[in-house]
């Protein structure tokens, strides 16, 4: 058994080994895991280190460490208080969003916002794992994200979620505009020549009603523009809000920069909304009423918003077609509620459309185990939505069955209600999840027949699915700790792992207050060398690289480069380090960068290493601003910096 991975040794620089692994290793080198494996408890310093860095990605305190070396039950508290914190909150969006396969959307339909389009992208995407953590404050169970009409939402989503809405594409691919306004008409008029008080143009009863004035020039000979029916004048309306001035009829010239009618604000009013389709004769919102949309926590849209998997990132991510007929969709939804997916990851699927209807569903042909499931659960998404997820008319899809029947869960039903119902009656939810937490934490699976891992399961859903109590139970357990022994480990060793994206660049936001990957378009291009963790298509879990390489080690040292000049400036007073205090500022590296606490058994070593670095760096002729900057990239690219459990 070998704790370090040897690909490990990259990192470590001479003495910092026999440190940094002490109390993990064991000296033997034996591959063969087993229940034969020796075992040696991992020590509260370095489990202490990685919960909160994962939680936080904040270095221990003397505190912390000395209240789990005198009760190694202190850590559920401190679990607790760490999952709650700004910085834990803020983690926890990351991994919620990433579990409930929000994050890989790239692209909006028929977005056309280039300036807004990638700050609007990044709502989307926290927007379900928000919602999650909104009800868990509430007291409610994780496994409501099955049937929620809930959804924690800022104005600017709200507006976009209004204005898809407005849009109807068929199965045949056909768009059409619907009677979106008041007044049911499909024109609008900008003009920059008589100011009309916004409250007027959103007014149904003012003759005024969706005539919109700018003081900004909207073009030389075109005071006024009329966008006048078609598909596209919903779509031109939603661009002038975000502040541009879309062709129209009379004045073809496309122009940019009239003040927005989003503001900042917009992007940032996170508060729970409850989305709901229009009760007989009710319209559904208007997208560009923004002073409604701002004041209002309930939406009215016609295409069915129900649970995490109706969301625009969700279906956005694994979009459909005729052929697919929206399998992708179910198979998807059924990896989030029940970890278990109808495709094995090695298997593959052959694709041909013909003999689709009977080939695969003929009792003993190879399709058929898989689809005979996979198939009638179709009818809850293209009974009520398109390929292009709009809301059904089609009658002929509209009558299709629904049947779901899973893992002992059997139902029929016809809405995308009843299927999040039926995905909330997944008996294997509580150990999805808490797999899903482990893959999170551990960097890999838990074994699903470990005790341990099953006490923790068991203890989540006693809970009724709080999400606290499962954070609280496998953040402490030995399965993430190592503090001792478990099944999981005599099947596979303690992984640590390198430090993916959202763990290093989080641990450099939280620690240091810097946006580390985002030091400009090199850095950024550099960041983005560094793994990070998604889903792909039928697989059950996350796709997660724990292994370093050497463009990871070259990355994660520029990006320290860049790091150290912006913490470590020549101006005195800018920046979180100066030379003026070069003994404070190496202490800080130890304890903050490194998360090295006093308390921590190698903490000196590691003091003393930088101090001699900073030393020799100065001796060689380096100026004391290079020297300690480069003190800091040594501290930043330090194993404990860089790795995930030393
Ligand atoms: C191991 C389970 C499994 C078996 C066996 C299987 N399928 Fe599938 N099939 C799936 C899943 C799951 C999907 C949806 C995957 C996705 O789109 O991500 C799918 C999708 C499809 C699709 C839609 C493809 C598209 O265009 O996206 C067709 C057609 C299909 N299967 C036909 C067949 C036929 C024919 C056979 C037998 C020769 C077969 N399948 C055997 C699980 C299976």
């Amino acid at each position: 058994m070998r704790t370090c991975r040897s690909t490990l040794l990259l990192f470590l620089t001479g003495l910092m080994l026999s440190s940094a692994c002490s109390g993990t290793i064991d000296g033997s080198d034996d591959p063969s895991d087993g229940p034969d494996t020796p075992f040696e408890p991992v020590a509260p310093h370095v489990y202490v280190a990685k919960v909160k860095n994962i939680l936080t990605g904040l270095p221990p305190t003397n505190e912390e460490l000395a209240a789990v070396v005198a009760d190694p039950n202190a850590l559920k508290g401190l679990v607790d208080v760490w999952a709650a914190s700004p910085e834990g909150q803020g983690k926890l969006v990351k991994w919620l969003s990433l579990a409930f396969q929000q994050t890989q959307f790239q692209g909006l339909d028929n977005m056309r916002v280039t300036d807004a389009s990638s700050r609007l992208k990044g709502l989307m995407r926290e927007s379900i794992a928000r919602t999650a953590l909104a009800l868990t404050a509430e007291g409610r169970p994780l496994i409501e994200m099955m049937t929620t009409k809930r959804f924690m939402m800022t104005s600017a989503m709200m507006e976009y979620y209004g204005y898809l809405d407005v849009r109807h594409v068929g199965d045949g691919n056909r768009v059409r505009v619907k009677p979106w306004q008041a007044n049911g008409g499909n024109s609008w008029i900008l003009q920059n020549t008589r100011p009309i008080p916004l409250e007027r143009t959103l007014d149904p009863s003012s003759p005024d009603y969706m005539n919109w004035y700018t003081p900004a020039s909207i073009g030389p000979d075109c005071p006024t523009r009329t966008y006048d029916g078609g598909t596209s004048a919903p779509g031109y309306l939603h661009l002038m809000l975000y502040g541009q001035v879309p062709p129209s009829g009379d004045c073809p010239t496309y122009r940019m920069g009239i003040p927005a009618t989003l503001i900042y604000e917009d992007y940032t009013d996170w508060r729970m909304v409850t989305v709901r389709q229009p009760k007989e004769g009710e319209r559904t919102t208007p997208f560009f009423d923004l002073p409604r949309l701002r004041s209002s926590t309930e939406l009215v849209l016609d295409i069915p918003r129900v649970g995490f998997f109706t969301s625009l990132p969700f279906l956005g991510e694994w979009d459909t077609n005729r052929a697919n007929d929206a399998r992708v969709t179910v198979n998807q939804a059924l990896i989030v509620a029940f970890g278990r997916s109808l495709d094995s990851e090695t298997t593959i699927v052959p694709i041909s459309e013909t003999g689709l209807d009977d080939d695969h569903v003929t009792p003993g042909s190879s399709c058929y185990g898989c689809h005979s499931i996979l198939d009638p659960m179709r009818g809850y998404f293209r009974r009520n939505l398109t390929v292009s997820y709009h809301e059904q008319l089609d009658p002929e899809q509209q009558a299709r069955p629904a049947t779901f029947s899973f893992e002992g869960v059997n139902e029929t039903g016809s809405t995308l209600d009843d299927f999040g119902a039926a995905l909330a009656k997944s008996p294997r939810f509580g150990i999805a999840w808490t797999q899903k937490l482990c893959f999170h934490a551990a960097s890999a699976k838990c074994s699903e027949d470990d005790p341990e891992f099953l006490r923790v399961a068991k203890t989540f859903e006693d809970s009724n699915f709080d999400l606290r109590v499962l954070l609280r139970e496998l953040m402490s357990s030995p399965l993430i700790t190592g503090a001792a022994r478990t099944k999981t480990f005599e099947d596979r060793e303690v992984v640590v792992s390198v430090a993916r994206y959202d763990q290093f660049c989080g641990a450099h936001l939280n620690r240091l207050g810097v946006d580390a990957c985002n030091l400009g378009t090199m850095v950024r291009r550099t960041a983005a060398n560094l793994p990070s963790d998604g889903y792909s298509r039928s697989g059950e879990a996350p796709v997660i690289n724990s292994e370093t390489t050497l463009f990871y080690r070259a990355a994660t040292e520029n990006i320290c480069r860049a790091v150290a000049h912006s913490v470590l400036e020549p101006r005195v007073g800018v920046g979180r380090y100066s030379t003026a205090d070069e003994k404070g500022a190496i202490l800080d590296f130890v304890k903050t960068v490194m998360g090295i606490p006093e308390a921590d058994p190698r903490h000196a070593e590691s003091l003393q290493i930088l101090e001699e670095h900073a030393a020799e760096a100065q001796q060689a002729g380096f100026s004391p601003l290079d020297a300690l900057r480069s003190t800091f990239v040594l501290a930043c690219t330090a194993p404990t910096a860089v790795a995930v459990g030393l």
